[in-house]
């Protein structure tokens, strides 16, 4: 038996504990038969915190989220809580858990699985087999920096409406270079290659992002190979030869956009996974909180159909990221990828092609299956 390893489940609202409970037979089934030991505890955001404390995430609940070696969250939201006040709409006790874990490295794989090919937007040819990471900073830039607001601009007479709306895009060389460096130590895991996106040509704070890259670069991972793309460039390189990445790092801004648009590469939003790192704790493992891509679903929650494979593969990213078990992670991403060339298809993936049609926990069934040999 290893060393327990403290995971916090946090399964939401909506299709949040759906898949989340094909989840925990996964983990279950580690403990089993692969020697791994966690502790689990279970606790409710979002709504489903706001139904029981009157605030989407209780003090306690993020005491417990900054103790544990690692969190796995659902997803937050649905219509019922659309009316809220924004201070305790489900959403906040998402940005709590990211802003007070000073979560700045969101890791967001696009990954096609060959079974999937044909549901990218793009060609087979050109997807088949894709793998790459972006790495987007999550807690600075132009989302945070000062001075911003919508203000009157009532002294200059040629501004018709007579408002101006500030942003501040700011990036300290500190922020910039922990980032760059959770992605140089990605890049050594994987293809060894690190892509870094900004706009130098235009904006100073790209001028510093290209600099700093580069500083930990030189200094720290000579070995990595670093190539700079303004990223206006990187989106066309993205949809035009997608494959020649392996891990890209940029801005949080430049990264909300192009991980989106590398994500729609692959096909359904029920197949993507994603976490999000901190600084290095006293156990040398990261802060870290694993996501699902996709939201609470409303439209299919409660009826059996939602896809639990974007929270299985973020598991496998748990594994991979905070408790170094990356044979185990390849082992769960192999048993996905069989039970996906089998055919077995939640309704999400039913696409020309067909396919058999299974609901979420038969889909955690046959992904177990799959991990045992059947
Ligand atoms: P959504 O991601 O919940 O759903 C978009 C579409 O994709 C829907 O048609 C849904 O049925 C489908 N879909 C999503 N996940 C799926 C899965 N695992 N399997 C099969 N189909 C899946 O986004 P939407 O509809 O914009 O938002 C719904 C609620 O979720 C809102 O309250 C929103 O605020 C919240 N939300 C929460 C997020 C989070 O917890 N990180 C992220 C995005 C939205
Ligand atoms: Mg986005």
């Amino acid at each position: 038996m290893s060393e327990p390893y403290s995971l916090l489940i946090l399964p939401g609202d909506g299709i949040g504990p759906e898949v989340m409970a094909e989840v925990v037979k996964v983990i279950d089934w580690f403990q089993a038969n692969r020697g791994l030991n966690f502790d689990v505890s279970h606790d409710l955001v979002g709504g489903a915190a706001y139904d029981a404390h009157g605030v989407p995430l209780a003090d306690d609940t993020m005491a417990r989220a900054q103790a544990a070696d690692a969190v796995l969250l659902g997803a937050v939201g649905g219509p019922k809580y659309d009316q809220l006040d924004f201070s305790v709409k489900p959403e906040r006790g998402l940005l709590r858990l990211r802003k007070e874990m000073d979560l700045f490295a969101n890791l967001r794989p696009a990954q096609c699985f060959d079974a999937l090919a044909d549901f990218s937007s793009l060609k087979r040819d050109v997807v088949a087999g894709l793998d790459i990471l972006i790495v987007r900073e999550l807690t600075s830039g132009v989302y945070f920096g000062e001075p911003r607001g919508i203000h009157s601009d009532d002294n200059n007479p040629e501004n018709e409406g007579g408002r101006v709306g500030i942003n501040t895009q700011r990036y300290t060389s500190g922020e910039i270079r922990r980032v760059a460096r959770a992605a140089f130590e990605l890049a050594k895991r994987r293809g060894n290659k690190v892509c870094s996106m900004e706009k130098a040509n235009v904006m100073e704070s790209g001028i510093l992002w290209r600099e700093e890259v580069q500083w930990v670069h030189d200094n720290e991972y000579p070995d990595v190979e670093l190539t700079h793309m303004y990223a206006d460039n990187g989106a066309m390189q993205l949809v035009r030869r997608p494959q020649q990445f392996d891990v890209i790092v940029t801005d949080n801004l430049f990264g909300d956009i192009l991980s989106d648009a590398a994500a729609m590469l692959t096909g359904s939003l029920g197949m993507l996974p994603s976490a999000s790192l901190g600084a290095p704790m006293a156990n040398g493992r990261p802060k870290a909180l694993y996501e699902p891509v996709h939201g609470s679903a409303p439209d299919i929650a409660g009826q059996g159909k939602a896809n639990p494979i974007a929270c299985i593969l973020s598991f496998a990213m748990a594994l991979r990221y905070s408790f170094d078990q990356g044979d185990a992670a390849a082992e769960l991403e192999q048993a996905v990828e069989k039970v996906l060339a089998d055919g077995v298809r939640t309704p999400d993936l039913m696409g020309a092609q067909g396919g058999i049609q299974v609901s979420t926990a038969q889909m955690g069934d046959k992904i177990i299956a799959a991990l045992a040999g059947g």
